[in-house]
């Protein structure tokens, strides 16, 4: 995956207070909100596919894409989540026109790729809010692209009345009267070259990786939202402090960082799904299991930090800096 970052891994984010501008329903269950700088001075911009963190009044921080983010304003989709731990049903219930929360500075680790070959993008349901800027920008710089969207009912997702503008290469289904859209047709019939991009559900994002199991990797671009589960087999491993002195065991149901928080450990996180960065922590010895969307393959081959939101170990022990 090409990542380019607005903010690099690790970096210090800023954090910019900013006010709710506008809200708007884009369909049942998805709700648009405007973000303008509380200065008015223009925000910085987010490329297309950058997520940006806000920080709700539980002092979590949720990862949102940004749907448009190139004119110092930016527009993210929430959708209410049935199991939502508080953030979408806040901003649904309570945040308001004119309330000021506070946003990260944007970061991009689903960019669009430099190439000139045909671009493929695959949405599922509220997976599109990455993708319709990568379409308006493909569409601007008139490069050639498709995208495949699958929502529900197709004709009243969020966003499809912008889709359907920008005319006939999107697509849309409905999958509660076509059922899902065979991924690897899709990937079998595109052109030479063609760079495939998916943002979705699990069971999208999984069909997708095995549609694409042969495509070289450099041309193949997702986005997870919401961490991998651990893997069935996951094992126990132990962390030593080095700091603390202290060692603290990691079973097979519990993460890196909830075993850390039990043991009374203090470590930042917000996102919990290895795509804000906030959690990352040195390591001295020991090789991790990397399992977030963030480090690069150089920064996860020098095992020099991890995510513990999402990863694990390979290794029996691992030597923090904690
Ligand atoms: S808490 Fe966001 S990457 Fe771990």
């Amino acid at each position: 995956m090409q990542e380019q970052a607005e903010k690099s891994a690790g970096q210090a984010e800023s954090v910019f207070a900013v006010q709710v501008a506008a809200m708007r329903l884009e369909s049942q269950d998805v709700l648009s909100i405007e973000l303008r700088h509380i200065e008015d001075r223009g925000l910085p911009p987010a490329s297309p596919g950058a997520h940006v963190g806000v920080r709700l009044a539980d002092g979590v921080t949720r990862p949102y894409s940004v749907v448009s983010g190139e004119e110092g304003i930016y527009v993210l989709a929430v959708k209410r989540e049935t199991d939502s731990r508080g953030g979408s049903a806040y901003v649904h219930d309570r945040l308001r026109v004119g309330d000021v929360i506070q946003v990260t500075a944007p970061r991009n680790q689903f960019a669009l790729a430099d190439h000139d070959g045909p671009s493929l993008l695959i949405a599922g349901g509220i997976g599109i809010t990455p993708l319709l800027p990568m379409a308006r920008a493909l569409d601007r710089e008139g490069r050639p692209w498709r995208l495949h969207y699958t929502a529900s009912n197709a004709t009243v997702a969020p966003f499809a009345r912008e889709l359907q503008q920008l005319g006939k290469r999107v697509h849309l289904h409905s999958s509660a009267s076509a059922g899902r859209i065979d991924l690897s047709a899709l990937v079998a019939d595109a052109e030479p070259g063609t760079h495939f991009y998916c943002c979705g559900p699990a069971g999208m994002l999984d069909a997708f990786v095995e549609a694409t199991r042969d495509i070289e990797p450099a041309r193949v671009h997702m986005e997870r939202f919401g961490a991998a589960a651990p893997p069935p087999d996951a094992g126990s491993f132990e962390l030593r402090l080095v700091k603390s002195g202290r060692s603290v065991m990691v079973g097979p149901e519990v993460s890196t960082l909830d075993a850390l928080l039990q043991a009374g450990v203090n470590v930042d996180y917000s996102c919990r799904q290895g795509i804000c960065g906030s959690c990352e922590v040195g390591v001295l010895q020991g090789i991790p299991e990397h399992r977030d969307e963030i480090l690069t393959e150089a920064e996860r081959k020098s095992n020099k930090t991890m995510m513990v939101c999402c990863s694990r170990a390979c290794s029996p022990t691992l030597v923090l800096d904690l």
